[in-house]
């Protein structure tokens, strides 16, 4: 081999081995370009400010909006196996300010509507942006176990927790393990990423769908406008934090201008939920 291919070659292999070093110390940082769809950059572009948010009959008629609140189970029927937390509980996330893991009105109101929603389905696919530590693929496996099938899918790129799939993922397999007609998928990754919402696309439709990952205006409209093409004809679209964020009120306004949507629903829960069809 001349000199000249060899140090070509020695420079190709050590750009390589420092691309393989950074992505190792930092695999939170996407390799795919970020853009931006014409919808979404017209949803960011339209005024909504005028837009009223009608309470949809049908979807409060559906939802049973006033047996939501009843019989609300305690956390530690969802997330203890045998007096013991699943890994999905960290220590920390009982020191939260708003009580967000024990509250009634947070993860057992989730169990509800779940139970409610799937009452007359016999399967569910369910689809998560946002997925933590796991605790809404808990709720969803608890509330399908009387349905012939169960298929929870969640994305995440482990920004908020260290570990946070890993914990996910087991877990998961402790509720696959309980229920026989439950199953998972985690990916890891951004919402965003082209290559990543490309397995949500051949793994989809879903009948309901839980947005709660990148809380920016942006990031809630590629959300929005990502659900709107994955969901099922009679699905759901479940945003999170709409209290918490004012920028979620703002983006499901917009997604409704936008004509996305055309039906909305409000559940009172700790953060606040609005459903979109
Ligand atoms: C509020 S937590 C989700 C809580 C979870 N849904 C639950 O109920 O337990 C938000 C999560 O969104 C993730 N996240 C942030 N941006 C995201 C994106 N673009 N795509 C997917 N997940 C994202 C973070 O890593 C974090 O784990």
């Amino acid at each position: 081999m001349s000199i000249y291919r060899k140090i070509k070659l020695g420079t190709f292999e050590s750009l390589m081995a420092l691309l393989f070093s950074l992505r190792e110390r930092h695999p939170h940082i996407p390799m795919h370009p970020f853009v931006i769809s014409e919808d979404v950059k017209r949803a960011l572009a339209i005024d909504a400010t005028g837009v009223i948010l009608g309470i949809s009959r049908r979807l409060s008629d559906r939802i049973m909006i006033d047996r939501l609140s009843t019989g609300l189970i305690q956390h530690k029927e969802l997330f203890y196996l045998n007096e013991k937390p699943l890994p999905c509980v960290i220590e920390s996330d009982y020191k939260l300010n708003d009580n967000w893991l024990t509250a009634e009105n947070n993860y057992p109101l989730y169990f509800n509507l779940y139970k409610i929603l799937v009452s007359r389905m016999d399967k569910v696919r369910m689809f998560e942006i946002g997925v933590r530590t796991g605790y809404q693929g808990v709720v969803c496996a608890k509330a399908c176990k009387n349905m012939s099938s169960a298929f929870y899918m969640g994305v995440d790129p482990n920004l908020y927790v260290d570990k946070g799939l890993m914990l996910a993922g087991e877990t998961l397999n402790v509720m696959r393990t309980l229920f026989r007609n439950f199953d998972f998928a985690l990916i890891e990754g951004y919402s965003w990423e082209r290559n990543i919402q490309k397995s949500f696309f051949y793994s989809g439709p879903f009948d309901i769908i839980h947005i709660d990952g990148d809380h920016s205006l942006q990031g809630k409209l590629i959300d929005l406008e990502l659900a709107r093409h994955l969901v099922a004809p009679e699905g759901l679209i479940l945003v999170d934090d709409y209290d918490h964020h004012p920028v979620i009120k703002e983006a499901v306004k917009k997604s409704i201008a936008m004509g996305w949507f055309s039906e909305f629903i409000y559940i009172p829960t700790l953060r606040g939920l609005a459903i979109l069809q």
